[in-house]
């Protein structure tokens, strides 16, 4: 079998072009442009990249974008004073924290304090629970998993009955996909460092996702025929063939794992891109609702 290599990036543009679309049509109606809120403290050379992606995503489509950045000194009442301001300012429509935060901050706290209406992250715990609740709805979801899930779509995955396995427990990736494979009727076994036999738990998959954020953990004897694996680890390896010296992997063994499974993300450029996507999808959501309230 060779897989169907499962191209992110083509999904994200596609989408980031209808949400630019969208944006002109906002703009006509209201305007002013959806704007999206950045919130980075510290010096973790990742997060400041991520967050210059997110921003230069929001300019590409049309949306306003501001960005309050911090040393990694900032003290727990700085971050939440960029978050009370930012809550305040009327063309900010979404906030995102960029996480880790730094050791001193006290991330709960700061994420409990994002307006629920501009909680483009879905980290705040409300919207988390009302992930995780029967017969509630969030009123944002995290950007990754909801990537993840949009993919199994695109791809016509089938989630309702399926055997769902999620390598991770993260409070950005594993927790709350798990949350919305369960709700969108997948059986789900969530597993981690302590989980025994994982081999014999993966083979069981009818889908995997992989967050665990380890270069290439998941072997390709470790798939089920015909699986559809999402692979969300991005992993920095060295590659002294390559200018730079180094080069992205995914959590899962990619190559060899293309002979078994039925379809697989690319890393770079499969779930990456979609994250982005949905933190803009979330952004004009959040825009709308709140241009929709009456003053
Ligand atoms: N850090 C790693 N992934 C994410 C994400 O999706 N959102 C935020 N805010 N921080 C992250």
């Amino acid at each position: 079998m060779t897989a169907t290599i499962i191209d992110g990036k083509q999904i994200a543009d596609r989408m980031q072009a209808e949400i630019a679309a969208d944006v002109v049509r906002f703009q006509a109606e209201f305007g002013f442009p959806p704007g999206l809120g950045a919130i980075l403290a510290g010096d973790n050379p990742a997060s400041a990249q991520y967050v210059r992606m997110k921003r230069r995503a929001c300019e590409a489509v049309g949306f306003h974008s501001v960005a309050h950045i911090m040393t990694a000194s900032s003290t727990q009442a700085e971050v939440e004073a960029a978050v009370a301001e930012m809550n305040a300012d009327p063309h900010i429509h979404g906030i995102l924290v960029q996480l880790p935060l730094p050791p001193q901050i006290n991330e709960e706290r700061i994420l409990g304090l994002v307006s629920l209406d501009k909680d483009v992250d879905g980290f705040h715990p409300v919207n988390i629970g009302m992930l995780g609740m029967k017969g509630r709805e969030p009123r944002f979801t995290p950007a990754t998993p909801t990537g993840c899930m949009v993919i199994l779509k695109e791809v016509g995955a089938q989630i309702e009955g399926a055997n769902a396995v999620v390598i991770g427990r993260s409070n950005i990736v594993g927790l709350p996909v798990a949350l919305m494979l369960m709700k969108a009727n997948a059986t789900v076994t969530v597993c981690h460092s302590r989980t025994k036999n994982l081999p014999d738990v993966v083979r069981q998959a009818d889908i995997v996702i992989a967050g665990i954020g380890r270069p290439e953990f998941v072997k390709s004897d470790w798939l089920k025929p015909g699986a559809v694996v999402i692979d969300v680890g991005t992993n920095r390896v060295d590659d002294p063939t390559t200018e730079k010296g180094y080069k992205f992997v995914g959590d899962v063994e990619f190559d060899k794992a293309l002979e078994v499974a039925g379809a697989i993300t690319k890393v770079p450029g499969g779930v990456g891109p979609m994250t982005i996507t949905m933190l803009l999808h979330n952004t004009l959501k959040a825009a709308r609702r709140l241009a929709a309230v009456p003053k």
